[in-house]
């Protein structure tokens, strides 16, 4: 949520500066900003709405060229996304910027003090204060970096601050409290941004900033100290991905690009995981085994699409480890009083690492004693550094703010949790274990095939763009996978869409149906749980004798859907425990049509951001 650059170098600053915003534009799309020290000076820009209108800007008023520069491309938390509201903020002498993730939760405190002393604050936001708090203890110390450890510690909240002054042309500072920040570090230049995506064209060398730690970042290097002044370790990475990740390559979106990578993000998921014997190998895993073998419940958290996720791994731990699972939204968990002690296992899912609701969850799990997993797809991120230890997800960087090869990875990576806990407890299900590894080994050429029948449900998502409603039907693992259908066609088709438990129909939804009313039914198997089967095609029939176009997802080979499908997608035989990762497949491809034929922005939806970083 709001992506933040900063740069010192010999390069033209604002060039960087630009091109790393355009790679952060997914965390947030309400405003953007820069500002760069030049001429003895502070030049600034700022424009309410997409990038391009800031590009715009800099074309009719150029800025001054500098090589020290700072930008920002906002979410908009307080304050409307406006031109005043947008960052960088500068004090009244316009000698310092500021730009600013997160929330500054006692700036209304610190706002009322500063007017006391003669500031006029200009706009509505909580970031402004720290540019007028910054000035005056720049005034009496002259060194940005302290300034900025004084300022920090009168803060309270969630913030990522990133810093300039006219005063220190060759020096940007930064500070770091709950929300992400990395460094990178160059050869005579440095970087400061969100997200490694921001620099990865200049450098694949990174540093992790920690919790309240502030960094000075100059030409010939960076210094890292605690908001206390003192020393700080950190801890360095190369980023094992290139530019080439974080572009489009030929697909007119991002989603599309995702989407179709799915099939590489599952079997990179699953490489190096699976020995020789088809035993799992989860050397990330850093739990001892016994204290594994101790575990009495499993609770997962997450949020989104990674809390379906979640909803799907609670069928799969159940059944292959007998351990109670409990999925619980990330956002609801700490507030009400969960019961966890030290022989809970903690799950969290997430793809940033740094969804702030997720975050809070595992930090209230570990004060209750209980071991915390991270399911992760962001190396070095938050989530994974406070857990236990940390299973990351190999999706590659994922641009498009609705979350799809991500998804699938954490249903890998969530089947790889329950098969270890299952294979070092021992259960009944031993064999059936070895032949669900051996079945995940081929599952990516089954998402491959999924994806080479998609041109029917692209002309079927076109056909429905005038709909104003679709439903969702699952049992089993697939109503998951409904709600994961109707989360993707809210947020980007904008339509009413609702996934339901197809047993809880006859319970008051039934009443929604009505004639021609699109409803997409998910078709468990028919082999194994043949009951489940039955019991949909039952469902099936009762919304179509009521008027519903029946939309059915079901498996090769099933013909008893047939005669009630109105549309019929066909997806691979799978194991029911695995079927999600197929099924979830065409409500993706269904979802980006449906949005694009209804003229919506795919990568980047109305109101929503990549990374939530605010509760
Ligand atoms: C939906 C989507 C969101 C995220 C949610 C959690 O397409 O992407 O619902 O799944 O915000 O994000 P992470 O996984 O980063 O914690």
């Amino acid at each position: 949520m709001c992506g933040i650059v900063g740069y010192v170098g010999s390069q033209s600053a604002l060039d960087v500066v630009m091109a790393g915003l355009k790679r952060l534009e997914y965390r947030g799309y309400d405003s953007a900003g820069v500002a760069v020290p030049a001429d003895g000076g502070l030049a600034a820009a700022k424009k309410a709405g997409k990038l391009v209108n800031l590009e715009k800007e800099l074309v009719d008023r150029p800025l001054p060229t500098g090589t020290t520069g700072i930008g920002h491309t906002r979410w908009a938390t307080h304050g409307g996304p406006t031109d005043a509201n947008a960052h960088p903020h500068l004090d009244n002498a316009g000698r310092v910027a500021v730009v600013h993730n997160g929330i500054i939760e006692n700036f209304a405190l610190l706002r009322a003090e500063l007017a006391e002393r003669g500031h006029e604050l200009a706009s509505e936001t909580d970031t402004e204060v720290v540019a007028h708090l910054l000035a005056e203890e720049f005034s009496s110390c002259a060194d940005l970096a302290e300034a900025m450890r004084l300022v920090c510690r009168r803060l309270e909240g969630a913030f990522t601050l990133v810093a300039v002054h006219a005063d220190d042309p060759d020096v940007v500072v930064g500070a770091r409290r709950n929300s992400p920040l990395v460094v990178g570090v160059g050869d005579g230049e440095a970087f400061l941004a969100s997200d490694v995506a921001a620099f990865i064209a200049h450098t694949r060398s990174a540093i992790e900033l920690g919790q309240d730690q502030v960094v000075e970042l100059r030409r010939d290097g960076v210094t890292v100290t605690g908001f206390d002044g003192r020393p700080a370790d950190v801890r360095s990475f190369h980023v094992d991905w290139d530019v080439s990740a974080a572009e489009k390559g030929g697909y007119d979106y991002f989603m599309l690009k995702e989407i179709a990578e799915q099939p590489k993000a599952v079997a990179d998921t699953l490489l190096g995981r699976i020995d020789a014997s088809g035993l799992l190998t989860l050397d990330e895993v850093r739990i001892p085994v016994h204290e594994l073998r101790e575990i009495d419940k499993v609770v997962i958290v997450a949020c989104g699409t990674a809390f379906h996720a979640g909803l799907i791994a609670k069928y799969a731990i159940e059944h292959w480890t007998r351990i109670p699972c409990e999925v619980e939204l990330a956002s609801e968990f700490r507030y009400r009083d969960p019961i966890l002690d030290t022989r809970s296992l903690v799950i969290a899912i997430s793809q940033s690492g740094e969804t702030m609701d997720t975050l809070m969850a595992l930090r209230h799990a570990r004060e209750q004693g209980s071991k915390v997993l991270a399911i992760c797809n962001t190396n070095g991120s938050t989530i994974p550094r406070e857990s236990d230890a940390v299973l990351y997800t190999h999706a590659g960087p994922e641009v498009a703010v609705a979350s799809t090869k991500a998804f699938l990875t954490q249903l890998v990576a969530c089947y790889l949790v329950a098969l270890y806990l299952g294979q070092v407890r021992g259960t009944k299900w031993g064999d059936e274990i070895l032949a669900v590894i051996r079945d995940l080994s081929h599952i990516s050429g089954e998402v491959e095939r999924v994806l080479e029948t998609m041109e029917p449900v692209r002309e079927l998502a076109r056909s429905l763009a005038d709909k104003n409603t679709v439903l969702f039907l699952g049992r089993h693992v697939g109503y998951p996978v409904a709600l994961e259908g109707a989360l993707k066609l809210k947020e980007l088709a904008y339509m009413h869409a609702e996934g339901f438990a197809a047993g809880e129909l006859k319970h008051g939804p039934i009443a929604l149906i009505e004639e021609d009313l699109p409803v997409v039914v998910v078709v468990p198997s028919p082999r194994g749980r043949s009951v489940l089967h039955d019991k949909i095609v039952s469902n099936i029939q009762e919304i179509r004798a009521r008027g519903a176009r029946t939309i059915v997802i079901a498996e090769e080979g099933d013909e008893a859907v047939v005669p009630y499908a109105d549309h019929l997608i066909r997806i691979p035989a799978t194991p029911t425990l695995l079927q999600p990762l197929v099924a979830t497949v065409p409500l993706q491809v269904f979802a980006c049509e449906l949005a694009t034929a209804r003229g919506n922005e795919v990568d980047q939806p109305r109101n929503l951001a990549k990374s939530v970083t605010v509760e």
